[in-house]
Formats: C-alpha cells, structure tokens, sequence
C-alpha cells in the first residue's frame, strides 16, 4: 500500500523549491534570510535551466573543491574565481553608486599579501633600475576637492616584466614596486618607479584552467595599484592603467574603467627630471584620488550590526 504523502517527501520539482524556501524562512537574521532566500532561488532556476548531468554536477564539486584545496595563507583561488567571473568588479560598482564624485574603485588583487614599506615622498619604490624611469604625481582629495594631508597612499605594482617582487624572489629584493607614503600639507604625493607591464593572472590552478577551457586569456593591463585612507574618509583600493597598454580592452578580471585610465605621458625636460631625481627621458603620471566620506553604519542599507554567527562560524 502506498505510504500518504507527508508535507516534507515526495517533491516535485514545483514544490521542491518552495519547501526550501519554507525550511529557511524562519532564519532569525533577516540579512540572512534574504540571502538564503535569493541564493535558493537562483540556484534552484540554474539548475532548471542547464539541467546538469551528474557527470557535470560532479565536476563542478570536483572544481570547487580544487579551488579550496588551492587557498593557503598566501593564495586566495575563491577571490581570483570571483575576479574571472565579474562578481569582485560588480561588487566595486555598485558600492561605487553610493559615491559618484569619489574615484572608482577596483579589485584589491592577490598581490597586497606584504606590508609595504614607509617611504618618503619622491623616494623610488623601483629597487632594481632596470625598466624606464616613471614618476608619479598627484593629490588625494575629499569629494568636493578638498586636499587631504597625511593621507596614506599605499602602492605596489609588477615591474617592467610584469612580476610582483613576491612572485620572484631571486630576481626582486623584498619591497621592490611597494611603498606606503603620506601626503604633504597639500595632499600631494610623488615617487619614482619604472612602468610596469601587463602580466597573466595566477594560471597554475582551477581558474587558469577555467580559463584555458573556455578559451579565454589570463592578461591584465599595465596597472599601479592603490590603497588610499585618511580620516573620517572611506579608504579607496584602485588602480590606474597605463593608456597604451596591452589588454585594455580585455582584462581578464574587468576592472578597467575609463577614468582610471592615465597618459604615462614622455618627458624630456632636465630641470623637471632633476627636481625628481630622474633622468631625461622619463615617463610622468598625474592622477588625483577622491575619497568617499566615511559611512555611518545607518547609511549602509544592507549593513547588519553583528555577522550573523552561522556564516562565521
Ligand atoms: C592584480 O592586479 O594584482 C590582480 C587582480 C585580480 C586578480 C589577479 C591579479
Ligand atoms: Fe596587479
């Protein structure tokens, strides 16, 4: 004899969906709830839409789990799939809305895994002295134009070959392309370094393999990145992109927008280059950086005042 239908067996894949919504509907965090809630419901119509065959279902746990597997101390694999698939770029953007005058804001990237060394302003972050010599200018300021003095200005970037001094030991000295500097009374800050090239994001894991087999390539633009903070000012982490650059066009992790795109413009003026301890020529790259004021936790609309214990934990 058949056994009566209890209100949690026998699904179909109408009512599957609601009694997952329904087991979750009673979250106490209501964050959380929302986030469950969405999560089922678009995980639930991607699987209606694809319709996996094990096989598949299997290789994307396979994946995944290559992916933490990958992740040590130093190696974040989940942060680099969120960059290939957009989703770090998409969260930068919308935060971006909040604050229209502030410079935008990009991915902050593997490569910030060591503090970066206090420099004084005009000091070479370039240790080697091999690529062509680059100065960097420019003021941080608040939304309305205001200069910010003693703001933090943290830079790192690839060399001339495109390698972070982490990724090649033997050949950078510790420091090479990093420096945290602070602005003058003006907001200004200068330092010399060499043009870094475009480089391939990490390929030896799951997502260069991603990469490989959806035929797409691991190049990002020539960039320098940024991590701004002052007081009462939101920190910013951007970059800016070298205009002639291979890749602009074709990030690999899409972080390029327009107006962190900058001239890295050929000067040949020895009095300017003596005043910045270059010679001529050299490249020069202007760039003034906008942070957003700080947030109260009212203004976040999303922001709950504790992590709810079931993600942490
Ligand atoms: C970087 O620019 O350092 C970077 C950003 C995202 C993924 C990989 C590298
Ligand atoms: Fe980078």
């Amino acid at each position: 004899m058949k056994m009566e239908t209890t209100s949690n067996a026998d699904f179909t894949d109408e009512t599957l969906t609601q009694a997952v919504l329904k087991a979750f509907a009673m979250t106490p965090d209501p964050r959380l709830r929302q986030i469950m809630t969405s999560l089922v419901e678009h995980l639930h119509t991607f699987v209606r839409e694809v319709e996996p065959t094990s096989h598949e279902w299997e290789s994307a746990i396979d994946f995944l789990t290559r992916t933490g597997q990958t992740c040590d101390e130093t190696r974040q694999e989940f942060i680099l799939l969120s960059d290939v698939l957009g989703v770090s770029m998409l969260m930068e953007t919308i935060k971006d809305e909040a604050a229209p005058e502030a410079t935008e804001s990009t991915v902050l990237g593997p490569f910030h895994m060591t503090e970066s060394p206090q420099r004084e302003l005009g000091d070479s972050i370039d240790l080697v002295g091999t690529g062509m010599p680059c100065v960097v200018t420019g003021r941080v300021l608040s939304m309305g134009g205001s200069p910010l003095a003693g703001a933090g200005v943290d830079v790192w970037q690839a060399d001339e070959r495109g390698f972070y001094d982490v990724q090649v030991p033997d050949a950078q000295p510790a420091g090479n392309g990093r420096g945290l500097f602070t602005t003058d009374d003006d907001g200004r800050f200068w330092f010399r370094t060499v043009v870094p090239s475009h480089y391939p994001i990490p390929t030896d894991g799951p997502v260069g393999s991603l990469l490989d087999h959806t035929g797409r390539h691991p190049y990002r633009p020539a960039h320098i990145h940024f991590l701004v903070s002052a007081d009462g000012h939101e920190p910013l982490t951007t970059h800016i992109f070298v205009a002639d650059s291979p890749y602009i066009d074709s990030d690999a992790v899409f972080a390029v927008k327009r107006s962190l795109i900058v001239e890295f413009t050929e000067e040949n003026d020895a009095d300017v280059a003596a005043w910045y301890g270059v010679g001529v020529p050299f490249r020069h790259a202007r760039f003034d950086l906008t942070l957003p004021v700080a947030m109260t936790t009212a203004d976040h609309p999303n922001q709950t005042t504790t992590t709810p214990k079931s993600l942490t934990s």
